[in-house]
């Protein structure tokens, strides 16, 4: 990949397009990592202090792509990377685009068909930390995609800091992951937001029942990691917890929330899958179990 000289390097500039939070600390990670950064945002006056700190603002998002040797978008969604793609016709020779903007896998897949027609090397990617933690030891990226583009980029985006681990050919596959830990995060905000309103409505301060739900919180790491194995080998052990007993835990939650007047949709949708569980013969496996009578799919499913 074609660089210029800087001190004793030679550096890759970078052009990134979308200045949303992310997008600004990516391009102040390659920025401290003394790469020469051409942003572009759709509003403008976006830029912070990058344009002080040596960023240079293109006027159009041609303008922008024709300044940078990888291109990095971070933008909303993929309808809005391939807006702005859009007005950028040409001058894409001897570039890469990374995308690493969250989407969905089959956007990804998408993505990478119409980059490929277009004549474009196409990376994608997904960032799973945070803006504080862009351009340090603690921020982790994953790519997917054509691994000799992956190649050429490779050295350009550990200015983005911590782990980029590169997941193979699929081009969905980063995004694969950022969708499953994004359910992850999901469910549990919910959880948290929920059980504070409980709490509340039971008149327990937030931040004592804060003391104890941060234990609660402090399970989960071992049990992800034991739920992973036990997937792995198809045994679900209910020596420390069953599926009937979660039954009724979670009667007592949507009783008590619903005395209350809470919202408890979410409750109720999680005890369907866990009634179907007990209904199919599961009360008595462990909770990892609850993971394949969630891809069996629906309450009306056919019965094999
Ligand atoms: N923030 C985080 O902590 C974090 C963490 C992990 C991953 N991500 C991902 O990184 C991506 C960017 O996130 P973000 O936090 O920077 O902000 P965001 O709110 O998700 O995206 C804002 C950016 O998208 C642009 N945009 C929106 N609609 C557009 C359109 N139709 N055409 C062109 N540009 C458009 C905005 O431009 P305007 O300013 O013109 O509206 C702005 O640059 C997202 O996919 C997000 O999921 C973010």
């Amino acid at each position: 990949m074609t660089s210029i000289a800087n001190g004793n390097t030679r550096i890759t500039p970078v052009t990134v397009l979308g200045l949303g939070p992310m997008g600004r600390a990516l391009a102040s990670a390659f920025l401290t990592a003394r790469h020469p950064v051409t942003v572009w945002n759709r509003t403008p006056g976006k830029t912070g202090d990058l344009l002080d700190r040596g960023a240079v603002a293109a006027c159009s998002v041609q303008e922008a792509v024709e300044a940078g040797h990888v291109i990095v978008t971070c933008l909303i969604d993929y309808d809005a990377v391939r807006a702005t793609l859009a007005q950028a016709p040409g001058g894409w020779e001897n570039r890469r685009l990374v995308n690493l903007t969250s989407g969905e896998p089959a956007q990804a897949r998408e993505m990478a068909r119409w980059a490929a027609s277009h004549g474009i090397d196409y990376l994608d990617g997904a960032v799973l930390t945070p803006t504080p933690a862009i351009g340090t030891s603690s921020a982790a990226v994953l790519f997917s995609g054509a691994h000799a583009v992956h190649e050429a980029v490779r050295e350009t985006m550990t200015a983005v800091g911590g782990t980029g681990v590169y997941l193979g050919a699929d081009p969905g596959r980063a995004s694969a992951y950022e969708v499953a830990l994004l359910d992850l995060f999901a469910t549990s905000v919910n959880g948290i937001v929920h059980a504070f309103a409980l709490a509340s409505a039971e008149g327990i301060e937030p931040e004592g029942f804060a003391a104890f739900a941060t234990g609660i919180g402090g399970l989960l790491p071992e049990m992800i990691i034991r739920f992973a194995e036990q997937l792995r080998t198809g045994d679900h052990p209910g020596d420390r917890s069953t599926i009937a007993s979660a039954a009724s835990g979670i009667t007592h939650v949507i009783n008590t929330a619903t005395s209350h007047g809470i919202d408890v949709s979410v409750l109720s949708a999680a005890k369907k899958i866990i009634d179907r569980a007990v209904a199919d013969g599961h009360g008595a496996e462990g909770l990892a179990r609850l993971t394949s009578v969630l891809r069996e799919g629906g309450v009306s499913r056919v019965r094999r």
